[in-house]
């Protein structure tokens, strides 16, 4: 049997260009006594495969070698099975790659409760929710009232960060560069202001929002967002960095990368708080217990924008970059 997969052919300089990665058809392998064969459904997109194309020696993830297949998480149905435990028809969430069928040992894969769909399986139970969970976690003791901002805030993981704030009674201010992404993030998710960072003054919003200075910066960006906002963190106030896509298609040593406000930070005993959720693999089924409990009948809205075929996987990437993406990115793989 014959899989489509796409393997990295030329690292990217920039946004990704057509024949930076090759769509391409191989033979699977014999599935083995103990695997299952997987028929991918959808493949989540995530900002960070740039860090993972690009060439960084440091990258908290290894640069992916030339020709290789591009790695993912993605939700799958079992269409062959030699695993008494995982039928066919097992609907099943793992890291498969950008690749439409693969073989696959069990201990890799988490099955999937019926009533969650393939988009709330990559988005309400899956990273953007728990790392939203777990980096608000990372606060030291905060107040009720206290102000949030949250920049890419109508992405899948800045969507996440304000409406469980909001349930932890702090104030939310969101960043985005697109009126729909405000009017939604206003309208369904319950934040108590929007900043749309293209057509308003960050600066002069955030002072007449937060008079006494932002109490918390969950920092998904990074860049010129993260140089205003930190002028105006208030004394003893926090920082959650997260994210930096502002730097993810620049050089590793390119004099541009985004800089923390240290002599800032230093006066005011600001808190830094930063992390990776892969290092936190292992506790993600906990961590969407706690994120369960704590938010009970409460509804977390959560956007997906769909990609049809693994083809158009390639240049879907650069909708992260122009802030096209409304919510979380995955790729449609079957009908
Ligand atoms: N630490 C971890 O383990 C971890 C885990 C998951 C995600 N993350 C990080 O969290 C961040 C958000 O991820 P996501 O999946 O939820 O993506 P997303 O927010 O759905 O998409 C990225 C958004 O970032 C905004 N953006 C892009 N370039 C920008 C720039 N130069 N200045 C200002 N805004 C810019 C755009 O939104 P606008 O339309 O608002 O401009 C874009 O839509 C990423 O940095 C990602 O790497 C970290």
């Amino acid at each position: 049997m014959k899989t489509q997969q796409v393997t990295l052919k030329r690292r990217p300089i920039g946004k990704i260009r057509e024949g930076d990665l090759q769509l391409s058809q191989v033979e699977l392998d014999t599935l083995t006594s103990t695997q299952v064969r997987v028929e991918q459904n959808l493949m989540s997109l995530d900002p960070t495969m740039f860090t993972w194309l690009g060439k960084n020696p440091d990258n908290y993830f290894p640069p992916v070698p030339i020709d290789s297949l591009i790695p993912s998480h993605g939700i799958a149905t079992v269409v062959e099975s030699n695993v008494n435990t995982m039928p066919v028809g097992t609907r099943v969430a793992g890291m498969f790659g950008w690749v439409s069928h693969s073989n696959q040992e069990p201990a890799g894969l988490t099955s999937i409760p019926e009533q969650v769909s393939d988009e709330a399986a990559l988005t309400r139970y899956s990273l953007p929710a728990i790392t939203a969970w777990f980096g608000l976690k990372q606060l030291s003791e905060t107040n009720t009232g206290d102000f949030l901002v949250v920049n890419a805030a109508g992405g899948a993981v800045g969507s996440m960060v304000g409406q469980i704030a909001k349930l932890k009674g702090l104030q939310v201010i969101g960043i985005t560069g697109n009126s729909t992404k405000k009017e939604w993030l206003m309208e369904q998710c319950n934040f108590d202001y929007v900043i749309n960072y293209r057509t308003e003054n960050l600066q002069q919003a955030l002072e007449q929002y937060c008079k006494n200075g932002i109490d918390i910066y969950f920092d998904n960006v990074g860049g010129s967002t993260t140089d205003c906002v930190g002028k105006l963190m208030a004394p003893h106030s926090q920082i959650i960095l997260c994210g930096l896509i502002a730097d993810y298609l620049k050089d590793p040593d390119d004099s541009t990368l985004s800089k923390l406000p240290l002599l800032n930070m230093l006066n005011k005993r600001i808190q830094l708080h930063s992390f990776i959720m892969m290092d936190h693999l292992q506790q993600f089924p906990e961590l969407l217990d706690e994120l369960n409990q704590f938010v009970g009948v409460h509804e977390l809205h959560a956007n997906t924008h769909i990609i049809e075929g693994l083809a158009h996987a390639p240049l879907a990437l650069n909708h992260f970059i122009d802030g096209s993406n409304r919510g979380k990115l995955c790729v449609k793989l079957t009908n």
